[in-house]
């Protein structure tokens, strides 16, 4: 148990752990205090609009040209079903996926779904020496290659991936 001589040191807090920084606790205490914007009920429709000023910082600190396609959503593992899903919606027949043996259960479950059901065909690429490299993802694009999903800097490893030169060649490849 973590004590005042050896305080717990937690590395996981953007996903849905515990303990919160104290910053988001005190964020959230102050956004329950504030009106619910645009809710259309009598005591909630006046005040601020920080759902799109949230939006708009966070266009900022992506470079994200219209924050208006900002999407807020539960958390990563809602997020990326969302994002799987609706990828694959209509395009499933004879697609090959490409995924990593560094990925999380949030993007391996729904993809490993979709191959249980026949809908797509799925290539885990492994890593070597905490890195997945470029010529190995290069080797396993095909004709029906659609879709690569991959974690960029991975918080069991502590790795961070060559994204822009993996990018480079899915983009090469029209993935
Ligand atoms: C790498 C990684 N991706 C996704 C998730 C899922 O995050 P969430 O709990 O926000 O759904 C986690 C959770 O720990 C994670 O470690």
């Amino acid at each position: 148990m973590p004590s005042a001589a050896q305080p717990l040191i937690y590395m996981n807090n953007a996903a849905t752990s515990w303990p919160k920084p104290p910053e988001v606790l005190a964020a959230i205490t102050a956004s329950l205090s504030l009106p619910v914007f645009g809710s259309g009920r009598t005591t909630g429709s006046q005040g601020e609009d920080y759902i799109s000023l949230a939006r708009e910082r966070l266009a900022g600190f992506f470079t994200v040209d219209r924050p208006e396609h900002i999407a807020f959503t539960q958390n990563a593992t809602d997020s990326l079903n969302i994002l799987i899903q609706g990828f694959l919606a209509g395009r499933e027949n004879g697609c090959h996926v490409l995924t990593t043996t560094l990925d999380h259960n949030s993007v391996l479950r729904p993809l490993h779904e979709y191959e249980a059901q026949h809908r797509i065909r799925l290539d885990i690429l492994p890593f070597e020496g905490c890195l997945v490299h470029p010529e190995a993802v290069e080797a396993a694009i095909g004709p029906e290659t659609r879709l690569m999903v991959m974690t960029h800097g991975s918080n069991v490893l502590g790795s961070v991936q060559d994204i822009r030169a993996i990018g480079e060649i899915l983009h090469d490849h029209g993935i």
